[in-house]
């Protein structure tokens, strides 16, 4: 596999002398750098993890240099998913290493308004979870914007803001992230490069990024209280972070595009001091990694030059077998032909790659030559894994695979990793309890016990609060319906209730919208199920732009699991490939199997999809997209059909795609 995703098991055979810094991405496809689209300073990372330990340990010796000479050091903080790694670190490093807070000062960028310090959606909130309550900092020295300023008292606060940041001599270090708008802080596309502290207006992508934290759009607040544009700018020292697929367009819009108050964080190219850190899938739209042909001298090995080739194809609007010379000089890509094949063999070699990719054989086919197909086809009959992060995704991602895999003979189990119970709307849940009432009461069963949990469920429900976390009882019902909709697809994908597992893994229980780590108990649920089926195959959702870390935190787990039981002697025989969740496709140059999907399959596929009707309609979390799930996923089946047709390969009607993992 060509993935950018790793975890700790892959660094030893990733690193090399040249990378000091573990996590740190060395560009090893680059061989020399001719020119740079960056107009300031980023430094790409294997992992956001190893990252954000190095970025606290540079705060962690500021702050002990200026104990050292007696001085306060002022901090500029960040909420959101970006900075809480970082945290976590600061948190560590106070309670195992000694390192005191008594001597910071810290700022922090902006304020939902109206909001009650004490909401769980308030960042002063987010602020004492994450770093605060764990750490010696002075209360008095913690300054975050008041949610509860009346608007008449605003302009008045807003300045108070500010000069409380100059009175303690200015900010030495601001860590930022970047909203999808190319927002630092709220400073919110439009925003002037001298705006100060102030009330402002959040923009519609903002509010829905924000929406699965609040339960729902509409009880995301619309208004905000930010530091300035300028008040950032000001800051000695200024880290922007960013992590994920989903930030890898609009860095490259702060990175390489024009300075512009459209995008906010583009006015950071204007100061001396700053430094953009980013994983590599946040790097993903970057010219140097995109495109490196553009960026200097390449080395080139079969997936650079199968990268640069369906880059070409596409650029040019050719299939690949008529790609020619003029083209690859055309497009910057001389030196490949030069120093390697002329176009005719380079076009063939990546021609036949893709086509080795397309199998309807996704087990492998039985007694037949293997040696050009993606899966081996021995033994005939595969023990399988599916790993499905919540109920749906298996079907959604990989359901006319799923089909194939039973209808040829597989010995399929399907693992539903989280119970996915926070996505059930409430009147669902309502309506079941209401049913399992009546049920009772049509049945005279007394049992006080069932009618107690069954009225708290039900009274909490009627009485809910936009934005009320569900207790244990509801949770628990909205687990159960997820479970029958996750049963339903499975069987009716061919599966007998025996091969239908439910992990119910823990980090998912215990947290809320924002999921907790991943912890022993959730990799001993995986291993568990590993060592009892012994399978040939798994599959496993690879997707790194999930808004809501789940499935990058499922997929965590099973690398764990696999490398506890790489040493097992089944192990040596199992392969793993990983699908993408709803939300993404792998880049086409990443696909290791392509399975063609006949209409007939496709419209089976959907069927197995609609079997998840809490899901239907309008879910609870659709991400930024407003499509439904069956739709998302056919049109991305047709869409990956359609660029291999583009490609001059076979047309088909719809393609699901999936990546090898190779340690
Ligand atoms: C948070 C803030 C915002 C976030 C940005 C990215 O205090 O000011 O600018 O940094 O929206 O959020 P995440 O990190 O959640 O992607």
């Amino acid at each position: 596999m060509k993935s950018t995703i790793t975890h700790p098991p892959m660094r030893a055979s990733r690193g090399s002398r040249k990378d000091p810094i573990p996590g740190l991405y060395h560009q090893r496809e680059l061989k020399y750098q001719l020119k740079t689209y960056e107009k300031m300073p980023v430094t790409i990372w294997e992992d956001s993890r190893l990252a954000s330990r190095h970025i606290a340990q540079s705060i962690a010796l500021a702050i002990r240099q200026r104990q050292q000479e007696n001085e306060k050091i002022v901090l500029g903080l960040a909420t959101g998913s970006s900075p809480v790694k970082i945290y976590e670190e600061l948190v560590r490093l106070h309670k195992e290493e000694g390192l005191s807070f008594y001597n910071v000062v810290t700022f922090n960028l902006d304020e939902y308004y109206p909001m009650e310090p004490d909401s769980v959606h308030s960042y002063v909130y987010f602020m004492h979870e994450h770093l605060f309550n764990h750490i010696d900092i002075p209360k008095e020295n913690i300054y975050i914007p008041d949610g509860t300023i009346s608007l008449d008292d605003m302009d008045e606060y807003c300045e108070w803001y500010e000069a409380q940041i100059e009175a303690h001599g200015g900010i030495d270090i601001q860590i930022l992230g970047i909203g999808r708008t190319g927002h630092i802080g709220f400073n919110e596309p439009g925003s002037w490069e001298d705006s100060r502290t102030r009330l402002v207006k959040l923009d519609a992508i903002t509010r829905r990024d924000a929406a699965a934290d609040f339960g729902g759009i509409e009880n995301v607040p619309y208004r905000a209280i930010t530091m300035g544009v300028s008040t950032i700018m000001r800051a000695r020292t200024i880290y922007l972070l960013a992590w994920g697929e989903h930030k890898a367009s609009i860095i490259k819009e702060a990175v390489e595009g024009p300075i512009t108050e459209q995008v906010p964080a583009s006015f950071l190219q204007k100061h001396p001091n700053v430094r953009v850190h980013i994983d590599l899938a946040a790097a993903g739209e970057l010219s140097r990694i995109k495109t490196p042909w553009k960026v200097g001298i390449c080395s080139w090995d079969d997936d650079l030059i199968c990268k640069a080739v369906i880059w070409l194809a596409f650029q040019r609007k050719k299939p690949i077998l008529k790609l020619t010379d003029e083209d690859y000089m055309e497009e910057g890509l001389s030196d490949l032909i030069v120093d390697h094949a002329s176009s005719y063999d380079i076009n063939i070699m990546i021609f036949n790659r893709l086509q080795h990719t397309i199998t309807g054989w996704p087990g492998g086919k039985p007694n037949a030559d293997d040696t050009h197909r993606p899966e081996r086809a021995k033994p005939a009959v595969k023990r399988v894994i599916i790993f499905s992060p919540h109920p749906d995704d298996d079907v959604i991602s990989m359901g006319g695979t799923f089909l194939r895999l039973v209808e040829q003979g597989h010995d399929v189990h399907v693992a539903y990793q989280t119970s996915g119970n926070i996505a059930v709307h409430d009147h669902d849940a309502l309506k079941y309890i209401e049913l399992m009432q009546e049920w009772l009461d049509h049945h005279g069963v007394e049992d006080q016990e069932w009618r107690k949990i069954l009225r708290k469920a039900e009274r909490f429900l009627r009485r809910k609060d936009r934005g009320d976390m569900d207790i244990p009882e509801v949770r628990y019902i909205k687990g159960l319906i997820r479970r029958g909709e996750a049963r339903a697809a499975a069987r009716f994908c061919g599966l007998s209730d025996d091969k239908i597992h439910f992990l119910d893994m823990p980090f998912y229980e215990k947290g809320g919208i924002k999921k907790m780590n991943i912890e022993e108990e959730d990799i001993q649920l995986i291993v568990d199920l590993l060592e009892k089926v012994k399978p040939h195959q798994v599959f496993a959702a690879g997707d790194l732009a999930d808004p809501h870390g789940t499935h990058r935190l499922c997929l965590d787990a099973i690398f764990q699991a696999l490398d506890r039981v790489k040493d097992q002697k089944w192990y040596k025989d199992c392969w793993v490939w990983l699908y993408r969740g709803a939300w993404a496709e792998w880049p086409l140059h990443e696909i290791d199997m392509a399975v063609p999907l006949s209409p007939t399959e496709l419209q089976k596929k959907r069927m197995a999809i609609f079997r998840h009707q809490s899901q239907k309609d309008r879910p609870l979390f659709p991400g930024n997209d407003e499509r439904e799930f069956w739709q998302r996923a056919e049109d991305r089946n047709r869409d990956t059909a359609n660029k291999y047709r583009l490609l001059g390969l076979a047309e088909y009607e719809a393609m699901e795609a999936f990546s090898r993992w190779k340690p």
